[in-house]
C-alpha cells in the first residue's frame, strides 16, 4: 500500500476545494476519479496542470473493471467518496441519476474497496480507510424548537436526493459492520464558497444579482439551514480521515443557522458595497417570491459537538467572514462563471423556473 489517496467527484464544488488543499499542504498524492457529470468542472482543477502529485481519472464510481484497475495500479491508503448527484430540485425533476450514482455507484464503489481491502497486508489494513461524505439531509427536517441534528437522529429523508444519500450512508455502515471494512462517514450541512456550481442558492443568487435578473425565492423564504464554508468542511475531513474511530459517523457543522431570506439579504448588501449596481439602486429590489419546491424541508440544524469533542475541529469562518470571501471570490471569477453558465445550465434554469 502507498501513501497516495483516492478521492472520487474531486471535479464538483467541495471535492475540488477538498483536492486543492489537499495537494497544496499534502504530499501524498491524489487519484481523483471523477465522471465529469454538467457538475463536474476540470476548469476547477486548473491550478493542478502538470502536477505530478496529481492524478484525473474520468470514470465513473459504480464502473467495477475501472475502478478494480485503479486500485490495483495506485494501492491508496485511503478512499474519500464525494461522488453523487447532489442537488435537491434535479431529483425532484429526475430521480433515476441520484439511484445509479449514489446507491448503485457508491455499492459498486464498496464492492471494489472490499475485495481491494481483502487483499492487503495486515499492517495496510490496520491503516486503510474509507471516508463517505454524506449530508445532513438524512436526519429529514426539524420544527423551529427541535434541537440540532445529532448523529443518533433517526433517519428521515424526504427528497429523492436525501433518501438516496441516506442509502449509501447505510450501505457504507453495513460494509463495515459485516466485512470490517474501516469506514468513516460525515454528515455536513449546506457548503458554500469558491467553485460553487450556480444552481445553489448562494451562487445562483450572486450570479443572477450582477446578472440583473430576479433572485427566486422559494415559498415564504422562512426555510432554515446551516451554512458551513466549503474549505472548513475539507479540514474536517482530513481530520477526520486522520483521527477519526472507525465505524463512526461525525456531523460537521458551521453554528450558522439562517432563513433563506436572511441569507439572501445579507448577499444583496454585501454586493451593494463591492459591486454596486449601475442605476445605484438596492440589489434586493431583485427578490421575487416563486413557488415552493415540492417537499421543502422546512429546518436543518447540525450540532458538531462530537467532531469538536473528540477530534478537536471546529470551523475557522463565521458566515460574515465566509460570505464575504465567497462574493469576492465570484467578483474576480467571473470568467470561470460564464464558462459554467453557458450550454446546458440555461436548459436547467428553463426547466426548474419556468412556473415564475
Ligand atoms: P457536486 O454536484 O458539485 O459534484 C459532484 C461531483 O461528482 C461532480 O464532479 C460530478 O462530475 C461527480 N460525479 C457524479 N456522478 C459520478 C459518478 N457516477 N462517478 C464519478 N463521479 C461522479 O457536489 P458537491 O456539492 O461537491 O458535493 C460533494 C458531496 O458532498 C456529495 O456526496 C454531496 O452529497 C455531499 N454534500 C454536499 C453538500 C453541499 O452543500 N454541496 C452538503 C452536504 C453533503
Ligand atoms: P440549495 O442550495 O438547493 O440546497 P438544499 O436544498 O440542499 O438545502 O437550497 C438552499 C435553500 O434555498 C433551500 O431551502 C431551497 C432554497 N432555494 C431558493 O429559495 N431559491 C432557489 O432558487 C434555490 C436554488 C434554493
Amino acid at each position: 500500500m502507498k501513501n497516495t489517496i483516492l478521492v472520487t467527484g474531486g471535479a464538483g464544488f467541495i471535492g475540488s476545494n477538498f483536492v486543492l488543499d489537499w495537494v497544496a499542504s499534502e504530499v501524498a498524492p491524489v487519484i481523483n476519479l471523477d465522471k465529469l457529470t454538467y457538475a463536474g468542472n476540470p476548469q476547477n482543477l486548473a491550478p493542478l496542470e502538470g502536477n505530478p502529485r496529481h492524478i484525473f481519472v474520468r470514470g465513473d464510481i459504480g464502473d467495477s473493471a475501472l475502478v478494480d484497475k485503479i486500485l490495483a495500479e495506485h494501492q491508496p491508503r485511503a478512499v474519500v467518496n464525494f461522488a453523487a448527484e447532489s442537488h435537491v430540485d434535479r431529483s425532484i425533476h429526475g430521480p433515476g441519476e441520484f439511484i445509479q450514482t449514489n446507491i448503485v455507484g457508491t455499492f459498486n464503489l464498496l464492492e471494489s474497496v472490499r475485495a481491494y481491502f481483502g487483499g492487503l497486508d495486515d499492517e495496510s489494513k490496520k491503516t486503510f480507510r474509507f471516508l463517505h461524505v454524506s449530508t445532513d439531509e438524512v436526519y429529514g427536517t426539524l420544527a423551529p424548537n427541535d434541537p440540532p441534528f445529532r448523529e443518533t437522529n433517526p433517519f428521515e429523508p424526504n427528497s429523492p436526493y436525501s433518501a438516496s444519500k441516506a442509502a449509501s450512508d447505510h450501505l457504507v455502515r453495513a460494509y463495515h459492520h459485516t466485512y470490517g471494512l474501516p469506514v468513516l462517514t460525515t454528515n455536513c450541512s449546506n457548503n458554500y464558497g469558491p467553485l460553487h456550481f450556480p444552481e445553489k442558492l448562494i451562487p445562483l443568487v450572486i450570479h443572477n444579482a450582477l446578472a440583473g435578473k430576479p433572485l427566486p425565492i422559494y415559498g415564504d423564504g422562512q426555510q432554515v439551514r446551516d451554512w458551513l464554508y466549503v474549505r472548513d468542511h475539507c479540514s474536517a475531513i482530513r481530520r477526520v480521515l486522520v483521527a477519526g474511530r472507525v465505524g463512526e459517523t461525525y456531523n460537521i457543522g458551521g453554528w450558522n443557522e439562517k432563513p433563506n431570506l436572511e441569507v439572501v439579504h445579507t448577499i444583496c448588501t454585501l454586493l451593494d458595497e463591492l459591486s454596486p449596481r449601475s442605476d445605484g439602486k438596492p440589489y434586493k429590489d431583485q427578490i421575487t417570491f416563486v413557488t415552493d419546491r415540492p417537499g421543502h424541508d422546512r429546518r436543518y440544524a447540525i450540532d458538531a459537538t462530537k467532531i469538536h469533542r473528540e477530534l478537536g475541529w471546529k470551523p475557522a469562518e463565521s458566515f460574515e467572514t465566509g460570505i464575504r470571501k465567497t462574493i469576492q471570490w465570484y467578483l474576480d471569477n467571473q470568467s470561470w462563471v460564464k464558462n459554467v453558465t453557458s450550454g446546458d445550465y440555461k436548459k436547467w434554469i428553463e426547466k426548474n423556473y419556468s412556473q415564475e
